[in-house]
């Protein structure tokens, strides 16, 4: 960092903050953190004052929070920017009201912080924020829809991780550029894409989800480029695929790594030109959508081994959204079992409530679920628990191998353990690597050898991504 000598002889100035909160000593704490890192920090207990302050000093930074009255946080943000385009507007948020900070983003604020937030956390993002102010000379959020679906406060979560996924959301959503959304099984991936969708200004038209693993390669094809009538057997009638469906909108192609390089290429060419093409016709269909991938593989890898075209990766890689395990985010856990609790709760006449012990218990665990499989423990205990308050034995957690000597359990921070669905898939790609090397030539051999129908042994392959060596 640069040198700067001040008179005092303090630390050098990093920036210029105003502070805005009609709580004095909200205000005075907070001017007095900011002024420690070395900011010059103003002070104002209300609107007018703050935007006299814009009126007249040089401010980088305006650190608000939003419920004030006379003149509350959104019009003081509203104005702030009237009269200083570059500024960097932080607003302060109770938990709970997501719904006025991604508001506030709307309108041009450039982060948020979640009150009662940690000295640490505050400093950073102003850190961030004055660094934008230094590259940025004006920044325009304004664009776009204001009414939006607000899809992000289905996203449930208020550990660091979650803040930061949420802030890439709502300035991904502004674009329309390809998303790969890229976490494990059960961390909220769809979720996230439905948000991305909810707060683009595509939200008035059609989400459009599509699973490529779960159906064959063939229909997929059909399925998401339509075909023309004739065009095989059984297409008694032409048919629009999943992209004119999802005209306008948004294409949500999930697992994406489960498709062949051939299908891939297809894929690829769509992106690229903008048009599909009905199996069977051959005129193409202009198509505007904005599409949304997602796998829970290391993708880099699948193109490393070749089983992920390269070029498409890019393709899709535009921006990428990783979702967190939740066992990287432990501290998430809490807010997210009271509320699928809330959602249990809701559909029966009986009320449960949480024990703490519970909670603590929950949070010793690694997840390999993660989200998915919380939500699935809630469940089960809400409805089979006996008593009103659920305890540590509601939730039969899978055995874990990371205790201690003494038998005491830690939370586990390193290696996660693999869930029974990864070591069979390992188990089967053993099995089947295996036999397609003594039949090379031959995968009815191999089916009959394995003692499963030729179908599923393809699909199974496709899934594990085995190739025989006539398909590489
Ligand atoms: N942050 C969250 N807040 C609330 N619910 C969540 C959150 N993350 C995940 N869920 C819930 O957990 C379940 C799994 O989420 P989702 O289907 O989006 O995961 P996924 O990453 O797509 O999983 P998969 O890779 O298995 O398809 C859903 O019921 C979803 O509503
Ligand atoms: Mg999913």
């Amino acid at each position: 960092m640069r040198a700067v000598s001040t008179s005092t002889g303090d630390a050098p100035t990093r920036g210029r903050v105003l502070v805005v909160d009609d709580q004095r000593n909200m205000r005075a704490t907070t001017a007095m953190l900011l002024r420690a890192e070395g900011y010059t920090v103003h002070e104002a207990g209300g609107g007018e004052e703050a935007l006299a302050t814009l009126a007249s000093q040089p401010v980088d930074v305006l650190l608000t929070d939003l419920k004030m009255e006379p003149m509350d946080g959104l019009t003081l943000l509203r104005k702030g920017l009237e009269t200083v385009s570059q500024l960097q507007v932080i607003v302060m948020t109770a938990y709970g009201s997501i719904e006025t900070a991604v508001e506030a983003m709307r309108l041009g604020a450039y982060d948020y912080v979640t009150k009662p937030f940690k000295d640490g956390e505050l400093v950073h993002r102003v850190q961030k924020a004055f660094e934008r102010s230094k590259l940025v000379s004006a920044v325009n959020l304004f664009a776009g829809e204001f009414n939006s679906r607000h899809g992000l406060s289905a996203l449930v979560g208020r550990s660091p991780a979650m803040h930061e996924l949420t802030n890439r959301i709502i300035r991904v959503a502004q674009s329309d550029a390809t998303v790969l959304v890229q976490g494990e099984s059960g961390t909220g991936k769809e979720l996230v894409a439905r948000a991305v969708h909810a707060q683009s200004r595509r939200n008035k038209q059609p989400f459009v989800p599509v699973n490529c693993a779960a159906i064959s390669e063939t229909l997929l094809e059909s399925e998401l480029f339509g075909h023309a009538r004739g065009a095989f057997t059984g297409a008694v009638k032409a048919r629009r695929g999943l992209f004119e469906e999802a005209d306008g909108g948004t294409l949500f192609i999930d697992e994406v790594t489960e498709t062949s390089p051939a299908f891939q290429s297809k894929l690829l060419r769509v992106l690229q030109d903008g048009e599909v093409r009905r199996v069977g016709e051959n005129s193409a269909i202009k198509v505007d959508v904005r599409t949304v991938a997602a796998t829970n593989r290391d993708i880099e890898q699948e193109v490393a081994e070749k089983r992920f075209r390269q070029d498409l990766f890019y393709r899709l890689n535009v921006v990428t959204l990783r979702v967190p395990p939740l066992r990287e985010r432990l501290e998430d856990v809490p807010l997210l079992a009271e509320h699928f609790l809330e959602r249990a709760n809701a559909r029966s006449i009986r009320k449960k409530r949480l024990s703490q012990s519970a909670v603590d218990h929950l949070m010793t665990y690694s997840f390999p679920g993660n989200v998915r499989e919380l939500e699935n423990l809630v469940e089960q205990a809400a409805a089979l628990a006996e008593a009103d308050e659920l305890l540590p034995e509601d939730f039969p957690l899978r055995p874990k191998r990371l205790a201690d000597s003494n038998g005491t359990t830690r939370v586990p921070t390193t290696t996660p353990q693999p869930s029974l669905a990864q070591v069979v898939d390992e188990a089967e790609r053993r099995a089947i690597q295996s036999a397609v090397e003594r039949h090379p030539e031959d995968l009815a051999m191999v089916a009959e050898e394995l003692g499963i129908s030729s179908t599923t042994l393809w699909r199974k392959m496709r899934r594990l991504g085995i190739r025989t060596p006539a398909s590489s």
